[in-house]
């Protein structure tokens, strides 16, 4: 690679560098026994699970912290809700996604449809959004379930879950939604906004490292656990405890990816994440203008809420062109289907792109280095070859 340490345009798959804060973080939780959440005796040293609940809670705005359970990841978060939702309410409904989701929500809904557990209707997009007239005519006597992603990992458009929990409710719709590119990222009130479930994940936009991530459920009664065991609480009983966050949290936490998430959480919100999203509207806006002066290069995303540029180059392949910022000119990027593939069947016949994705981290001058290196690469490649 030729820059050292490389330029990191690979975000939107896991942030990286990670605040300063969040390795001290990780390092001092393993540095002392652990204490805390009632699953260990003595009085010192710190909650973490606890620390890090209330951090989410209050960025989120989640009430109350409680009802934030950690898991996994978004993926391992989407999978407990969705089977949760099923283990809860029986099978046979009928269920929406959209073309816009990645595959955490899609394969687990698949999954189901082919085990003839629920009737599933893949919803279309327009431009990175999924019309209200088209959510209204996918609606049935028997839906039960909406699963859908806030924001895009690949267009970088943000629905507006608004507007969409509110025709869903009005319908007696649950609504799980994947906040696995949001949180963090852009400012999310879930007091406020019409959503049952709300998934994230920790390695992302909140700077955690992988390993974590968790779900805001509004009614705990609404999502049966699915998974059993010890809680440190109530251990007479043989069976699962009915209140958050033990419902979700059965054997030993992941409390150095707490201690980090904490930390991760409380550095946004020391930032802010308003003046995040600022910074990174604004340095995207710069790549899709730059990239866009030049006719052999294709941008996917006009004007993206989150910092994701999507393109192709005429006559090259995107892997070819990944190769090459890497090699030539130390630019991590990502490249392919990005575990999207029905979004790449809409904007590219499925032939993937490449994708640029931002962090807080990220310097202008970082920037100007990939506008120029991809215009270079886009000058120099034979447009006569394959397609846009
Ligand atoms: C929109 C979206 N949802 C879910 C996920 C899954 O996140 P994780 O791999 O942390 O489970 C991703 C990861 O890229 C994503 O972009």
């Amino acid at each position: 690679m030729a820059r050292s340490p490389p330029i990191y345009l690979n975000n939107a798959a896991t942030t990286w560098p990670k605040p300063p804060e969040v390795l001290d973080a990780v390092r001092q939780s393993l540095a002392l026994p652990v204490f805390g959440s009632g699953r260990t005796t003595g009085s010192q040293g710190e909650d973490y699970a606890t620390l890090a609940r209330e951090a989410l809670a209050a960025l989120l705005n989640a009430d109350p912290p409680e009802h934030v359970a950690f898991t996994q990841n978004a993926t391992d978060s989407l999978n407990i809700l969705i089977q949760g939702f099923l283990a809860a309410n029986g099978d046979g409904c009928h269920v929406i996604t959209t073309a816009l989701d990645h595959n955490s929500v899609l394969r687990p809904l698949h999954e189901l449809e082919r085990q003839g557990r629920i009737q599933l209707t893949v919803l279309p997009f327009e431009n990175g959004f999924v019309g209200p007239d088209t959510l209204e005519s996918a609606i049935t006597p028997d839906t039960r379930l909406m699963v859908t992603a806030h924001g895009s990992n690949v267009l970088g458009s943000v629905q507006d879950i608004a507007r969409i929990g509110e025709s869903l409710h009005d319908h007696g719709i649950f609504f799980i939604v994947d906040g696995g590119q949001t949180a963090g990222h852009i400012p999310v009130d879930l007091r406020a906004l019409p959503v049952d479930a709300y998934a994230f994940t920790g390695h992302k936009g909140l700077f955690g490292i992988p390993g974590t991530g968790g779900f805001y459920l509004r009614d705990p009664e609404s999502v049966a656990p699915v998974c059993y065991g010890g809680t440190g609480t109530d251990s007479f009983s043989l069976y699962q405890p009915r209140e958050m966050p033990e419902r979700f949290e059965s054997g030993t936490h992941n409390y150095p990816g707490l201690a980090a998430l904490a930390a991760g959480v409380n550095y946004i919100a020391s930032v802010g994440v308003k003046t995040i999203a600022e910074k990174a509207e604004r340095q995207t806006a710069f790549l899709i203008r730059e990239l866009k002066s030049e006719p052999n290069i294709t941008v996917y995303n006009e004007s993206p809420s989150l910092p994701i540029v999507s393109f192709n180059i005429r006559g090259m392949e995107n892997d070819d062109v990944g190769f090459i910022l890497a090699r030539a000119y130390g630019i991590v990027a990502r490249t392919g289907l990005h575990c999207a593939p029905l979004i790449h069947r809409a904007i590219d016949g499925g032939r993937g792109s490449v994708r640029l994705s931002l962090s807080w981290f990220t310097t202008d001058e970082e920037c100007r280095i990939a506008a120029r290196a991809v215009k270079e690469i886009a000058q120099n490649a034979d447009s006569s070859v394959g397609s846009s």
